[in-house]
């Protein structure tokens, strides 16, 4: 296992410790949330835990149908204990960027209502500044595509249309990535990000987005895998502090 993946996991195991018995739980998606759900489940089976966890992506949902986790629906519990997912890139104030995985917007619904939200990545997922090296994703109504694309060049960003792999679902629109949504993601470059909020919500207001990868003021702990070995965890109030 290599270095990254051994921070993720233990990093995970970590993270998974906070979940409680008779709690709601959000479950990120991606390959560090892997690993928590991996330990949830064993948690779960060992502890006989009676928790309901309600997952961001078809993805997330198969891996916790297989451990027999118990899942539930927003419309059934529309307040959740405690979300844990992954990011792409975490900035000192604990705002992030998701959706490398295409995730996003189910990602920040579940997590924008979660009483506690805890980031789990590696240290190579932090940053000084967001946007840095970093394309932000953008969930796109495909008959939007075009429009979105030149009101983010006029906001001074590059759009890509991001395509499926070859290994990705047939149902891909003219191999386009397809999110779980049916949607497109646009990756757009900006390089540094100076105002994440005010960019968030600049995006948001484009007709045909559906969601945008900025998770600004969202994240109240973030767990750090390190190199080293060791687990870093930082609260948002100490984030602040910096
Ligand atoms: C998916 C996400 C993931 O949480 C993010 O891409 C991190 O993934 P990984 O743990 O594989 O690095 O936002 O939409």
């Amino acid at each position: 296992m290599s270095w990254r993946e051994d921070a993720k996991h233990r990093a995970s195991v970590e993270a998974a410790r906070l979940v409680e018995d008779d709690q709601i739980v959000g479950l990120g998606s991606g390959s560090t949330m892997y690993y928590l759900i991996e330990e949830l489940g064993r948690r779960i089976r060992e502890e006989e835990l009676r928790i309901c966890c309600i997952p961001t992506s078809k993805q997330t949902e198969s891996q916790a149908r297989k451990h027999k986790i118990k899942l539930t629906t927003l419309d059934k519990h529309p307040q959740i204990d405690i979300a844990i997912d992954g990011a792409d890139q975490v900035d000192s104030n604990l705002n992030l960027i998701k959706g490398k995985g295409g995730a996003l917007t189910r990602e920040k619904i579940v997590d924008s209502i979660a009483r506690f939200l805890i980031i789990v990545v590696d240290e190579t997922k932090l940053t000084d500044h967001l946007g840095l090296m970093q394309p932000v994703p953008i969930e796109v109504m495909p008959f939007a595509l075009k429009p979105v694309m030149n009101r983010i060049k006029k906001m001074g960003g590059e759009p890509v249309i991001r395509f499926a792999t070859k290994t990705a679902s047939p149902s891909s629109t003219e191999q386009y990535f397809t999110t779980d949504n049916g949607n497109i993601i646009i990756d757009a470059e900006f390089g540094t990000i100076k105002a994440p909020k005010k960019m968030e919500m600049e995006l948001k207001m484009i007709p045909g987005v559906i969601e945008n990868g900025l998770f600004v003021n969202m994240a109240h702990r973030v767990y750090v895998g390190m190199k080293s070995g060791a687990i870093k965890t930082v609260n948002k109030e100490e984030a602040f502090l910096q």
